[in-house]
């Protein structure tokens, strides 16, 4: 059976760099579903549809053709055949996906394909529901968070870097809205799974948490 290593958490906890990492040292496949939610928001952004609007939601999430490939050990999304991560990664794409997360139907959908991705290969698979939903039976379940301050300042530096004008107050607060959105949902809200093992990285380096988690993987 293939094994599986689910990572939950909130927004900017580190979950994909780590889930990367991991992936990469035990020959796992790293599956990112938030970039599945976020392909998802994207081509409801190109129909014009509003967040609030979930009846358009859930006739246009049936016509989103979504599918993952492994193309030089990244995972690359396909929205309607068109590669699209160089476009899901914006605050725009990231605020509208927290917001069409909530459906019931994009998220059936959604993980069914995650399943089935699972079922074929070891994979470390991180997201918002993985533990609980997504994978009850995997091996192993991280739930890694960090402070709101620490995350917002994370993603601050990320922008920085990338030259984009941007304030660590509205960072944060975005991030604090996002985290109520994603944890008091009535569909699989983000919550940390009963097995799950409870992971800070406020003040712990990337390389400690994989390591971390390495251990606890080895250890099970
Ligand atoms: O991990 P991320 O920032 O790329 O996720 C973007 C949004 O997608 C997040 O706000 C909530 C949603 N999401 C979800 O509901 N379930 C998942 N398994 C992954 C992401």
């Amino acid at each position: 059976m293939a094994k599986s290593i689910a990572i939950d958490g909130p927004a900017g906890a580190g979950k994909s760099t780590i889930a990367r990492q991991v992936a990469q040292e035990l020959g796992f496949i790293y599956v990112d579903t938030g970039a599945m939610y976020r392909a998802m928001a994207l081509y409801m952004l190109k129909e014009g549809i509003g967040a609030d609007e979930s009846e358009k939601i859930v006739s246009s999430c049936k016509k989103a053709d979504i599918t993952i490939r492994h193309e030089n050990n990244e995972q690359v999304v396909y929205l309607n055949g068109d590669n699209v991560n160089g476009l899901i990664r914006t605050e725009e794409v990231g605020n509208m996906t927290s917001a069409i997360s909530v459906n019931k139907e994009v998220r059936e959908k959604l993980v069914e394909l995650q399943q089935k991705l699972a079922e074929a290969t070891d994979v470390v698979m991180d997201g918002r529901d993985i533990g609980t939903v997504v994978l009850p039976n995997a091996d192993l379940k991280v739930y890694l968070t960090a402070s709101s301050r620490v995350r917002a300042e994370r993603r601050y530096k990320e922008l920085v870097a990338k030259k984009v004008e941007c304030n660590l107050e509205e960072i944060e607060k975005d991030i604090i809205d996002r985290d109520y959105r994603d944890m008091n949902r009535d569909i699989s809200p983000l919550k940390q799974a009963d097995d799950a093992i409870l992971l800070d990285s406020s003040d712990m380096t990337i390389l400690e948490v994989k390591d971390k988690i390495i251990e606890l993987y080895k250890g099970i």
